[in-house]
């Protein structure tokens, strides 16, 4: 007698599982994908049962649904775990910007960069529905890329009003769409206009207003600081951290990007979940994130968009014993990129990372700097069932072929929510079928 299931993923060349033990990969490890030739995968109540190869599913399980990858790869859905999708207009005006020679930072110092956004955000606010048609709008690319849980920030407020709205939205969104969302606060992304001769007010304003309002609302699980160059001082971001923490938020930091300020030394100090970009990191940075547990978050696409000729040093942070993941940064400015295959494409250009390092890091052990329930980024008995069905006929097509999008089919929580030529996510219930 065979055993009944929700649905049988079937067809498939290859299954990328990164199944096995716990935690993220790191040094060695990370090459391993625990690939399933010939696989296919069963999915219950939403949940992994079991992936094997072909045979032995079809041979076990009676499926209530049958979907062919049609001999394509598939891998858990991505996990993008550094976003900032609440804004409301474009900067591309700033790329071309820097293509004639400026930086981010001289545009930042000329009131653009951050601040722009901040203005466009604010003048919005009234406009809910807006930015909720916006947000989700961003939603559905991130899940026709392939991404099936994004982490993502607040930051374009820098006022409690304006942050919890952010929040609010974010929250709204994981209700309503397929892709899951982890909510952060990032209300120390600058210091707004409004608070420049008195920066100490504003940090104040952050760990005695905005922080607790967030964590009190249950809108955020995280906060984040932007501490570099032109942004938060290490002694501004200890204090935002810190207040974060007594609040019993995880901490997350914008580290070391623009200038090797010290900051990944306190996100290993303070046990950061994470520490984010890390072009400028230095020794004692990278022992410290050892240290602290903290996961390296490394963001090719900004390095890609602000035009930096410096990247952050995987193999030294591999080396170490650093767990790394890969994100988008998803943002007007520094990286208006919702792919993480193009992602995985950079980190192996300009990271020096192989394929399967670059798989690792976009889907386990992105996932295990999450605070959402259940197993997510492996494909596994019990693991969450997000899948991503793309038609190559290997995973070391990832990066190879760039500039086309191969996700054919999205799966998340076991249900089929994308499908290449369909106009966004099919609504859940009328998949039930
Ligand atoms: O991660 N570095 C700070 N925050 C964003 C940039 C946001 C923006 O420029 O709007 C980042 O790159
Ligand atoms: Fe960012």
């Amino acid at each position: 007698m065979k055993e009944q299931v929700d649905l049988v993923l079937t067809d498939c060349s290859e299954v990328v599982t990164l199944a096995g033990g716990s935690g993220p990969l790191t040094g060695a490890a990370m090459d391993d994908l625990a690939l399933v030739a010939h696989g296919a995968v069963a999915v219950r109540d939403g949940l992994v049962l079991d992936v094997d190869e072909r045979s032995v599913i079809e041979a076990r399980y009676d499926a209530r649904r049958r979907v062919s990858a049609e001999g394509g790869t598939v891998l858990p859905g991505f996990c993008d775990v550094h976003t900032h999708p609440v804004f409301t207009a474009t900067r591309e005006g700033e790329f071309d910007m820097r293509a004639r020679g400026a930086t981010y930072q001289e545009i930042t110092a000329a009131g653009g960069g951050i601040f722009s956004s901040v203005r466009a955000l604010r003048a919005a606010a009234g406009e809910r529905d807006v930015l909720a048609r916006g947000l989700e709008a961003r939603l559905d690319r991130f899940l026709a890329c392939g991404t099936t849980t994004i982490e993502a920030k607040s930051g374009y407020g820098l006022d409690l009003a304006t942050e919890l709205l952010s929040l609010e939205l974010l929250a709204e969104a994981h209700a309503s769409h397929p892709v899951d969302i982890d909510p952060t606060c990032l209300a120390a992304h600058q210091v707004p206009p409004e608070h420049k001769a008195d920066r100490t007010a504003y940090v104040r304003l952050v760990v005695d207003e905005i922080l607790p309002a967030a964590a009190r609302a249950g809108l955020a699980r995280s906060a984040d600081v932007f501490c570099d160059q032109g942004a938060f001082t290490v002694e501004e971001a200890r204090a935002i951290l810190v207040g974060a923490k007594q609040l019993g938020l995880a901490l997350r930091v914008h580290a070391d990007e623009l200038a090797p300020v010290g900051a990944s030394e306190l996100a290993g100090e303070l046990g950061a979940q994470t520490a984010d970009h890390l072009v400028r990191i230095s020794d004692d940075g990278i022992a410290a994130l050892r240290a602290g547990g903290t996961t390296a978050v490394l963001l090719p696409a900004t390095c890609f968009s602000l035009r930096l000729r410096d990247y952050a040093p995987f193999a030294r942070l591999l080396e170490a014993g650093v767990p790394v993941a890969l994100a988008t940064d998803f943002n007007p400015g520094t990286s208006y990129v919702p792919s993480m295959i193009e992602v995985i494409a950079l980190a192996c250009g300009l990271l020096g990372m192989t394929v399967a390092q670059a798989v690792t890091a976009a889907t386990r052990n992105a996932a295990e700097t999450l605070g959402l329930p259940g197993v997510r980024g492996r494909i596994e008995p019990g693991a969450v069932a997000d899948l991503v069905v793309l038609d190559i006929p290997n995973h070391l097509f990832l990066g190879y072929q760039a500039g086309w999008n191969p996700v054919a089919t999205v799966i998340k929580h076991g249900r089929v929510a994308w499908r290449r030529g369909t106009p966004g996510p099919l609504a859940e219930p009328s998949e039930s079928s």
